[in-house]
């Protein structure tokens, strides 16, 4: 049984404790990240030691299960993600879905996104069992807090973050959970919602959705009603959201007064923002360059800098963070707190907010 659930159950609690959730939000990187006071070269740094791939299975349609086994894992936290380090070198971030207590392996999921950069299919197709990766992390972006009441929301591939946190919640918890998918073929770890939710078996959207639980698969039962969902729904509630942009734009758009509201990127915000050429002063190594309209800031400093650190390149991992001693930042991403972008930026996706930008590189 989690710690969580013990400690709540024993002060009789149905909530989560404030200490319980301090020990269970905090991040608890396994091997350090990169961070700004580290010199950057390469990527990504900070690599641990090898994990040995002991299982790879279909568990969905385009859906795959991938066991990570290694010796005395740090513990995690609901919502923490791994970077896996492909055999190619490309890097990619997948949320942890296995079981908080067992410290002789990481279990992730991972869904083949057919129009993808070649991460998923490399995953799918190239990944087999007795491989060893190398991985970061576990990082944290999403943690589970403190609330009276929750509603998550996932989309697809979406339920892994979420699957650990609903299993955490001490019982008597307030919570409620839509999970959609494009099938209820390609849609994974259905069995373990429904009986996390109390129905025994998976619930179908307008016959069979308990209090709980609303299943929607969009070949059978179309879009999800978000306006049902988030009927009286208790101010303080934590709406927690992952899956497809669209999914989680919707509940945005339509999150309840007095709710706060959690997401999880995988993928970046796409930007309607038009892109104009700006100047980079990178003050350390001595050089200015103008970024092209149609370039990214990262692509730019690479070709003065080839070794500056980046994995995403979609705004999430946070590997190219670089500090700002001068300028307005566009920032593009998902990530940074506020206080972060006072002083730094994410050269992968974010641009000048004025003509010109130093860099401390
Ligand atoms: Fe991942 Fe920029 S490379 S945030």
């Amino acid at each position: 049984m989690p710690k969580l659930r013990t400690a709540a159950l024993v002060a009789g609690a149905a909530l989560l404790t404030r200490q319980a959730l301090r020990r269970r939000v905090q991040a608890s990187p396994l091997w350090p990240m990169p961070a700004l006071e580290q010199p950057v070269s390469g990527r990504p740094r900070s690599r641990s030691p090898r994990l040995r791939l002991t299982s790879h299975e279909t568990i969905a349609d385009g859906v795959v299960r991938l066991r990570l086994e290694g010796g005395g894992l740090p513990s995690w936290e609901p919502g923490a993600h791994l970077d896996l380090v492909l055999p190619s070198g490309l890097v990619r971030q997948y949320s942890l879905c296995g079981d908080l207590e067992d410290t002789s392996s990481y279990t992730v999921a991972a869904r083949l996104a057919e129009d993808g950069r070649g991460g998923s299919r490399e995953v799918h197709e190239r990944l087999t069992e007795g491989m060893e990766l190398e991985v970061c992390g576990p990082r944290n972006r999403f943690p589970l807090v403190e609330a009276p009441s929750y509603v998550f929301v996932a989309g697809g591939i979406g339920i892994t973050p979420i699957l650990p946190m609903l299993r955490a919640l001490p019982d008597g918890t307030d919570w409620r959970l839509l999970y959609g998918g494009r099938t209820r073929a390609s849609m994974p770890f259905l069995e373990e919602v429904g009986k996390l939710a109390g129905t025994g078996a998976p619930a179908r959207a307008e016959s069979g959705a308990s209090g709980r639980l609303t299943l929607v698969a969009e070949d059978e039962d179309g879009r999800p009603d978000l306006d049902a969902l988030f009927a009286d729904v208790p101010k303080g509630t934590a709406v927690y959201c992952c899956g497809p942009e669209g999914l989680m734009t919707a509940v945005e758009a339509r999150l309840p007064e007095g709710a706060t509201l959690h997401l999880e990127r995988f993928a970046p915000r796409t930007s309607s923002d038009e892109n104009v050429p700006f100047e980079v002063e990178l003050r350390r190594s001595g050089r200015t360059l103008t970024v092209p309209a149609d370039s990214t800031l990262l692509a730019a400093v690479r070709r003065e800098l080839p070794n500056t650190a980046y994995s995403c390149e979609q705004g999430f991992c946070g590997t190219c963070q670089q500090r700002v001693l001068e300028g307005e930042v566009d920032h593009r991403d998902e990530l940074l707190t506020d206080a972060e972008r006072s002083g730094s930026l994410l050269i992968c996706v974010s641009r000048a907010g004025s003509d010109r930008l130093v860099l401390d590189m």
